[in-house]
């Protein structure tokens, strides 16, 4: 997918491929430093997750297993209410292992705020979390994210991973949507 077959659709591109790529090199030499000889699960969250997890794991140079869940957050309307459901769960026992959340974006942070709880009650001895993106403006509750790819203004973006109503996932880069896309 170009910038040219969604031009109409978008306001502009907010972040590059190249820019994405640049600051997932960064984050894996962090992550790489960060875990020498700990072990490593990786945690994808379904589905915006799959473009970081696929593009971070590979550039990162420990040994590590993946796995991953599927969350959802209701309350009114599209905004995020804290309360999650988990669609799916872990295939693995978190007792003792160290674990790495990967996210796409953060926005009220309460999906995540309650991720790390349920993942640490678990019995992990460590959750960290890693985000793509992160919009500090419309943080709700205060979490602690040990790697965080950009901080953006809290505008809704889609791209490597994200949706507008499943739509956009496959764009390489992230865009402001068009208003006209969902008016
Ligand atoms: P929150 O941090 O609990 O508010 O929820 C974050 C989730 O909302 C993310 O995992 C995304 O699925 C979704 N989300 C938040 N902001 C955006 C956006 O700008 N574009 C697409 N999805 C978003
Ligand atoms: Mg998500």
């Amino acid at each position: 997918m170009l910038e040219s077959d969604i031009a109409d659709d978008i306001v502009g591109v907010m972040l590059t491929e190249e820019q994405l790529a640049t600051r997932l090199d960064e984050m894996a030499a962090d992550i790489t430093r960060d875990y020498q000889g700990k072990d490593l699960l990786l945690v994808g969250i379904l589905k915006g997750a799959i473009m970081v997890m696929a593009d971070l794991s590979r550039r990162i140079r420990v040994p590590l297993e993946m796995d991953w869940m599927a969350v959802s957050s209701y309350g009114s309307g599209t905004k995020s209410s804290g309360v999650v459901r988990i669609l799916k769960d872990l295939d693995t026992d978190l007792a003792g292992r160290n674990v790495l959340i990967v996210e796409d974006i953060i926005d009220s942070g309460l999906t995540l705020n309650w991720l790390q709880q349920n993942l640490l009650s678990r019995g992990a001895k460590s959750v960290e979390i890693a985000t793509m993106l992160r919009k500090p403006e419309s943080a709700k509750v205060d979490v602690d994210v040990r790697y965080v790819g950009f901080d953006i203004p809290p505008e809704f973006v889609i791209g490597y991973g994200l949706d507008y109503a499943e739509q956009y996932r496959n764009v390489p880069f992230i865009a402001t949507l068009a208003p006209h896309v969902y008016s």
